[in-house]
């Protein structure tokens, strides 16, 4: 009915004004070429067949057929399920002395130095020792012999930013120990860091891409760039780098949050053809996401390959939004936030709300780590001013501490190992 009605009108449009019409579809077709950067005239020539199996794609789609149950799916990796019904990122953190954490600070030697804690003078440990209890049913226990048993073989690789990295050396850390000294190694090539367990011949891997399309941010020791500039529709630059790994972990949200309107690049960055575009971080965002969508797709063996993706992780600049001192921020803070509801200003629910829908649409399945309602109460669990400085510290610095605080990444071990459970659990007990 619906799309029969569209169709009459547009016709009748046509009839009355055939040349304008043509006109406003061939710049829209310039403009979506340009924003992709992709091949023009394959566009032009594609968008035209394209057209149909697009309409039918969408009929579909309003047909609401069900999905078929992802339980009748092989879910490669998988060896158990978790309790129907659990969503294991609705929970509680709970002080656990004996369990966690799971790993000391001195015996794993991968964590940078932004990130070990103790050793920069953190006076307190119970950031230490907080588990995540979700309401419905218990995480599997992470044991590293069944992980790097299920990466025999097979490469699995983080994509992101320092939050994700923050992620990948939790992880590494969390299966090292089992591994002898002479049987792992780890080393850093540009955007690529690789640490390898021999006798199992599995790597896992971190790749530097904070806006997983390209962007100006892109250098993975230079990159404290003020004036960020994406390139939405280009992917192909990193992307290269991620094929034929097994199992793909990408986040991308921090670089995004500029405060102000996110600059889109027309062209590309080394020629002279520049054209940059602003737009609501949101539309980018959403740009940027499904291009990642479309090489998954285009890319991803579902019957032997996972992907993932880690939700925005969020920051605790603000006291005043937990109800603390009216000028503080994460400096001193060293208990989470009890109220279940709190959900600070760092987190967007409208970036949420673009990963959902982009998310729902994709023709593979992409789950989703939702780290960040979890993450909202550890204003306790930040490096706050115990970890390694880019700089020296002024002595204003120095006599106020909080204000320069680190509200952004998060002390190992710490929250980040709790991601990881998340992730071992979607990984092996879908
Ligand atoms: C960990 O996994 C290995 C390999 O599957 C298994 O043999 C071992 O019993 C498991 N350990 C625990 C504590 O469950
Ligand atoms: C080691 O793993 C890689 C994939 O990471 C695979 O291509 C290769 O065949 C494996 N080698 C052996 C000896 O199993
Ligand atoms: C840290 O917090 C405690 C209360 O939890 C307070 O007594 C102390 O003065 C604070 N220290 C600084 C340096 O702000
Ligand atoms: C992630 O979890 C939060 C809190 O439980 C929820 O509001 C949000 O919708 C979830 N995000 C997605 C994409 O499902």
């Amino acid at each position: 009915m619906k799309s029969s009605s569209s169709s009459s009108s547009s016709s009748s449009s046509h009839r009355k004004c055939p040349f304008s019409s043509y006109l406003i579809t061939f710049s829209f077709i310039i403009f979506v070429a340009i924003l992709y950067g992709e091949d023009f005239s394959c566009i032009l020539r594609q968008h035209f067949l394209q057209s149909q199996q697009l309409e039918d794609f969408e009929q579909q789609q309003q047909q609401n057929i069900p999905k078929p149950k992802e339980k009748d799916e092989v879910v490669p990796f998988a060896v158990g399920e978790t309790a129907r019904g659990c969503n294991i990122f609705e929970g509680e953190w709970v002080y656990d002395e004996e369990r966690r954490p799971q790993y000391e600070e001195k015996e794993c030697p991968y964590i940078q130095p932004q990130l070990t804690c103790l050793v920069h003078g953190r006076p307190d440990t119970g950031y230490q020792h907080w588990r995540w209890q979700p309401h419905g049913c218990s995480l599997p226990s992470f044991n590293a012999t069944l992980m790097l048993e299920m990466l025999r073989g097979k490469r699995m690789m983080f994509v992101g930013d320092s939050l994700n990295r923050g992620q990948y050396v939790s992880l590494i850390c969390l299966l090292h120990r089992i591994i002898p000294e002479s049987a792992k190694s780890m080393e850093t090539f540009d955007s690529l860091t690789v640490f390898k367990a021999k006798d199992y011949n599995a790597s896992i891997e971190f790749y530097w891409a904070p806006f997983l399309v390209e962007s100006n941010s892109d250098n993975a020791v230079i990159h404290r760039v003020a004036d960020r500039i994406v390139r939405t529709g280009s992917i192909n630059k990193h992307a290269q780098h991620w094929k034929g790994v097994d199992i793909l972990v990408f986040n991308s949200y921090l670089w995004w949050m500029t405060g102000m309107k996110m600059k889109i690049l027309r062209g590309s960055f080394e020629g002279d053809m520049k054209e940059i575009l602003e737009m609501e971080t949101e539309d980018a965002y959403r740009l940027a996401l499904k291009r990642m969508v479309k090489w998954v797709e285009k890319n991803i063996d579902t019957h032997k390959n996972r992907v993932f993706f880690t939700s925005m992780s969020p920051t605790h600049t603000t006291s005043k939004e937990w109800g603390g001192e009216p000028d503080g921020n994460c400096y001193n803070q060293t208990t989470p936030i009890k109220d279940p509801t709190y959900w600070g200003s760092s987190s967007s629910k409208g970036i949420m709300q673009v990963i959902k829908e982009v998310f729902s649409k994709a023709k593979v399945p992409i789950t989703l780590i939702n780290i960040t309602q979890l993450s909202e109460y550890r204003k306790d669990a930040h490096t706050q001013i115990y970890k390694k400085q880019w700089s020296p510290l002024t002595p204003e610095q120095l006599a106020n501490p909080k204000s320069y605080a680190d509200c952004v990444h998060w002390c190992l071990p710490g929250l980040q190992d709790t991601w990881n459970e998340l992730l071992y659990a979607k990984l092996f007990f879908p």
